[in-house]
This record gives structure tokens, C-alpha cells and sequence, in this order.
């Protein structure tokens, strides 16, 4: 099988969601929002605004608040930096994708550089007023008119996760559905 870095990093990024209590480099730092600036975005918009939160009480208001709609909040109360995701679009209906595809980005960059990251969901698909997204985005200070999607804590990984990744082979399929 064909093997470099690249391959070698999407293979063993795990989802990381405890976190050591250590800062995360500045230049790691900088790496790992380099990735998100140069993700792909639906007709070249690129409509990624970055918020990168480190302040210790706005940390744990989005925690309080991301309860509702997660389980693995935790993260963002322990992780020093969580990097918040959010999409100005332009005029099109991507920015889930968009915020995904930065994100994902992101958390392999920050693996490759030795930390860790997940994801949560913030996007609240009807946009309500008074949906998590929305009181997040007041505490982050973003306009109406932008959308948050994702946010991501990041830190020097404190957990060991065990493989458990259904077969190739049970997933790829060449012409048509089904291995018989
Ligand atoms: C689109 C997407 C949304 C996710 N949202 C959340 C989330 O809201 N909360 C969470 O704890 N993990 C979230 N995750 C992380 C997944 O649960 C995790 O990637 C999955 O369990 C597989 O584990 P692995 O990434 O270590 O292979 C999300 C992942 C993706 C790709």
C-alpha cells in the first residue's frame, strides 16, 4: 500500500476531547488556523472568520452553553484554546460544509503537530433566535449574518483511543453497491 505523512496522519488522527494542562504553542497555534485558511470553499469564497478563545471565563460560558446540544463539552472548559468557526458565505447554502471542511483541516493539521481537537456542533440548522448558535455568536461578538458552524478545542492530547474502524472492504465498492 502506497504510504507518506499525509496518508500516515489522516490514518491517526483520533478525535481528542481531554486535554493536558498545557498552553498550545504559538507557532502550533498558527499552523493549525493556517490549515483552516487554506481549506477549499464552494466557488473560491472563502468565507472562514476564525474566533480563537483562550479568555478562561468565556471558555467555561460556552461550555454552560454547548451542554445542551453535546455531551463532550468538557473540552472546551479544559482545552487551552478552542477555535471558533464561523462562515460570512456568499450567498449560498455550504457553510456546514464549509465550517467542516476548515475543521477538518484543522484537526489534522493539529495532529500532525502533536495535539489534538474535536469538533462540535453549534450550527443550529433553523437559525432560531434563540437557538445555542445564536447565544453563542453573542458571546463571540459575531453579526447576525454569520453563520457559526463548528467549534473546536484544541490542546496537548491526555487520552490513549482504542481503533475502532469498521473493514475497508466493507465500504468501498467499485460499479455498484455490494461485494458479491
Ligand atoms: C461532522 C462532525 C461533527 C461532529 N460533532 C461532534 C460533536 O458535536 N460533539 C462531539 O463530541 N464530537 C463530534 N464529532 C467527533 C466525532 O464524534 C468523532 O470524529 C467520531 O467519534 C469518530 O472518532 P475519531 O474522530 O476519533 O475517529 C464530530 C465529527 C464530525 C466529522
Amino acid at each position: 500500500m502506497l504510504d507518506n505523512e499525509l496518508l500516515k496522519t489522516i490514518r491517526e488522527r483520533k478525535m481528542v476531547f481531554k486535554f493536558k494542562d498545557e498552553p498550545v504553542e504559538e507557532e502550533k497555534l498558527n499552523a493549525v488556523l493556517q490549515a483552516g485558511y487554506w481549506s477549499e470553499s464552494f466557488g473560491d469564497c472563502e468565507p472562514w472568520q476564525f474566533v480563537v478563545v483562550e479568555d478562561p471565563e468565556l471558555k467555561r460560558n460556552l461550555y454552560e452553553l454547548t451542554k445542551r446540544v453535546t455531551i463532550y463539552t468538557a473540552g472546551i472548559k479544559n482545552a487551552p484554546v478552542t477555535v471558533a468557526i464561523a462562515i460570512t458565505g456568499c450567498g449560498t447554502s455550504h457553510f456546514i460544509e464549509e465550517g467542516a471542511v476548515a475543521a477538518h483541516n484543522m484537526a489534522l493539521a493539529a495532529h500532525s503537530l502533536g495535539l489534538g481537537a474535536y469538533w462540535l456542533d453549534v450550527y443550529d440548522l433553523e437559525n432560531k433566535k434563540d437557538s445555542v448558535e445564536a447565544e453563542a455568536k453573542k458571546m463571540l461578538g459575531l453579526p447576525d449574518d454569520v453563520r457559526l458552524t463548528y467549534l473546536l478545542p484544541l490542546g496537548h492530547p491526555d487520552q490513549e483511543r482504542e481503533e475502532t474502524r469498521a473493514k475497508f472492504d466493507d465500504v468501498v465498492h467499485y460499479n455498484k453497491y455490494g461485494n458479491e
